[in-house]
């Protein structure tokens, strides 16, 4: 067996006194999980990190079927004092499924992947190792729907874990809200429920910061009629001046502010220009409301701006919205993804103090000059978290451990490598550095942003007061109950 001086060589140059992969294996051997070792010739394969700025080499990926087995193969991990961390979709911006750094025990909950649909009260118990595409799908399928981010593999365990953003979450809140009820494997391998009745300190810490505390094997949620209506609108302009596209902000947020209703969606995306000093320009999101009051409903923002170049509205069913947005097929069995090579980062913004004029300018110049000039494939999101009428802002900020429950906008920054892959330039970490800057730098110095978990950056300062805000003393005394030793660590946790 020429793996086993391979893994003792390993368990020997990783150092910890008791780490032993060889006694990992036997433990998950006797427990009959099944697992992947750097000596098997699928691990490159399976630990190919979604974001390819990261390569890591976990000590094993564990592939459990039952919340037993993930407890198993938590103790194991546990008894070898490996770090632990869960992996669902694989999609964290910084490869945090693989543990963020290198040589921690992966438990992957890719075998775990059963949706119920209860009609008797309209929950769905949904297994962590799914899809949000094909989470769509089967709760469509019986005439129900979740409020949730876009992309189809997006795996439900970091998404709900941290947030859960989608154009239904104005009227439907984050994923995070839907859930009622979890089972957790802690760190000491238990398996326990956690709700509003049982573990309320675990049931809230989950709801916001799950990846620290313990590893979610299914969530309980309840779900809300999939819309009889549903109409995505995409609308683009090739081009606008750093005037034209300064405008499309600042009207947005007072449109944002007028009585736009729940069921409406939307954000903005710019992208580089044709020409230095323009930006590209989208507005796209969806209306769930009666589609006879949908013309009415975008008026008064399309009519702060120029005509657009293209037009695209796509009325129908719910589940062909989802389609729409998401671009790629729904069914995640059948289709394949493409990988990225990127840095991110966010920022929230405060509903209490909307971005200035001044802020607003040297950030839209930023984007239409440095944006021009990078090398980076870059593109800006600012959705729209909040704006009257906001079922994600009517949740009181202390009922779960999500930190911001004031935001107008957040806002996603995301440059790629030129051709998606890597090597990933340094100019880009320079360039949505300054990005985010040009903002802050122009707004009040007690200004009170925040960053979005979910869309993780391993180098931003004060990440701490950043993500979790006024939570984290909360969150550290519940960890120190909960895990302890530390066993769910990885960057940017608790
Ligand atoms: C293409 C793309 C589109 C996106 N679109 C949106 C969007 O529209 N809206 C939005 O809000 N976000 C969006 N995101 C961000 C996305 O929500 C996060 O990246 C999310 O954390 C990914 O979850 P995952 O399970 O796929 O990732 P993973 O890498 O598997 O996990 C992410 C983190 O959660 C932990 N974790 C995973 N499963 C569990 C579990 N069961 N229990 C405890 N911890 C767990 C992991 O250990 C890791 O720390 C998008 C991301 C991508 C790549
Ligand atoms: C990895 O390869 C082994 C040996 O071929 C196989 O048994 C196992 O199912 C594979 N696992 C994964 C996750 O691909
Ligand atoms: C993990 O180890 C590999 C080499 O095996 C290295 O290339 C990579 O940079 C390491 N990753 C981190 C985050 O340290
Ligand atoms: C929903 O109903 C199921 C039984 O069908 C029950 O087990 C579960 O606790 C109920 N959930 C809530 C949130 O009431
Ligand atoms: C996805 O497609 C596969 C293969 O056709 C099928 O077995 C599965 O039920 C589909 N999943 C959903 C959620 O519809
Ligand atoms: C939509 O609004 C129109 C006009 O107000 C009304 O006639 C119609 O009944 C509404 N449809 C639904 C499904 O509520
Ligand atoms: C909305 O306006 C467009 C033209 O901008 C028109 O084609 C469409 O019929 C209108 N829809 C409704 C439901 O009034
Ligand atoms: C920030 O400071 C200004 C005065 O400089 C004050 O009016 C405002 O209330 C402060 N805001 C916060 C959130 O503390
Ligand atoms: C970090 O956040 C704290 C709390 O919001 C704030 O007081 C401090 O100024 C911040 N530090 C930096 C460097 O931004
Ligand atoms: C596991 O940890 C939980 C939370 O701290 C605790 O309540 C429970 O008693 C522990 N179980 C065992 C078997 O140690």
């Amino acid at each position: 067996m020429p793996c086993i001086s391979f893994l003792t060589l390993a368990s020997v140059l990783l150092g910890t006194a008791a780490q032993s992969v060889t006694v990992l294996q036997q433990d998950l051997l006797a427990s009959s999980v099944s697992a992947v070792y750097p000596t098997d010739a699928n691990y490159s394969t399976v630990t190919l990190a979604y974001n390819r700025r990261f390569t890591l080499d976990p000590l094993a990926i564990a592939y459990p079927t039952t919340p037993q087995q993930v407890a198993a193969a938590v103790r194991a991990g546990v008894a070898q004092n490996m770090e632990v961390v869960a992996r669902s979709g694989g999609h964290s911006y910084i490869a945090n499924g693989l543990g963020g750094v290198n040589g921690s025990l992966v438990v992957d909950l890719s075998q775990m992947k059963a949706v119920t649909v209860r009609p008797s009260n309209n929950t769905a118990v949904i297994e962590t190792g799914n899809r949000l595409g094909d989470i769509a799908l089967a709760l469509n399928a019986a005439g129900r729907a979740l409020p949730h981010g876009t992309c189809s593999y997006v795996g439900i365990g970091g998404h709900s874990g941290y947030g859960g953003f989608g154009f239904t979450s104005r009227a439907w809140g984050l994923t995070l809200d839907t859930i009622k009820s979890a089972t957790v494997v802690l760190a000491n391998g238990t398996i326990v429920a956690a709700s509003s009745t049982v573990n309320t300190d675990l049931f809230w810490a989950i709801r916001g910061a799950s990846p620290s505390f313990g590893i979610i094997t299914s969530i309980e949620v309840q779900t809300f009629p999939a819309p009889q209506s549903a109409i995505v609108f995409q609308y683009g302009w090739e081009s606008l001046d750093i005037a034209t596209a300064s405008n499309a902000i600042a009207s947005f947020q007072t449109f944002a502010a007028s009585n736009i209703p729940p069921e409406f969606g939307a954000e903005l995306v710019f992208s580089a220009g044709p020409s230095s000093s323009h930006v590209a320009f989208g507005w796209t999101g969806a209306f769930y409301g009666n589609a006879s009051d949908f013309n009415s409903t975008i008026a008064p923002y399309l009519k702060t701006l120029p005509a657009p170049s293209t037009t695209t509205i796509s009325p129908g069913s719910y589940i062909n919205s989802v389609s729409v947005l998401a671009g790629e097929a729904l069914n995640t069995s059948t289709a394949v993804e493409s990988p990225d090579t990127f840095y991110t980062k966010s920022l929230m913004t405060p509903s209490g103090s909307p971005m200035s004029a001044a802020a607003i300018e040297a950030f839209v110049t930023y984007m239409a000059v440095q944006g021009f000039q990078s090398n980076t494939a870059w593109f800006v999101e600012v959705e729209l978290y909040g704006g009257s009428n906001s079922a994600i802002n009517a949740v009181p900020l202390d009922s779960t451990a999500f930190a911001k429950r004031d935001t107008l906008f957040t806002i996603q920054f995301y440059a790629s490598s030129s051709d998606h892959a890597p090597p990933y330039p340094a100019a880009g970490f320079t360039f949505m550095d300054g990005m985010v800057a040009s903002i802050i730098e122009n707004s009040p110095s007690n200004w009170s942003y925040g960053a979005y978990l979910n869309y993780a950056d391993n180098m931003l300062a004060n990440a701490t007061s950043l993500y979790y805000g006024s939570h984290y003393p909360r969150l550290q005394s519940i960890k120190a109950a909960v895990d302890p030793q530390d066993t769910f660590r990885f960057p940017i946790g608790v």
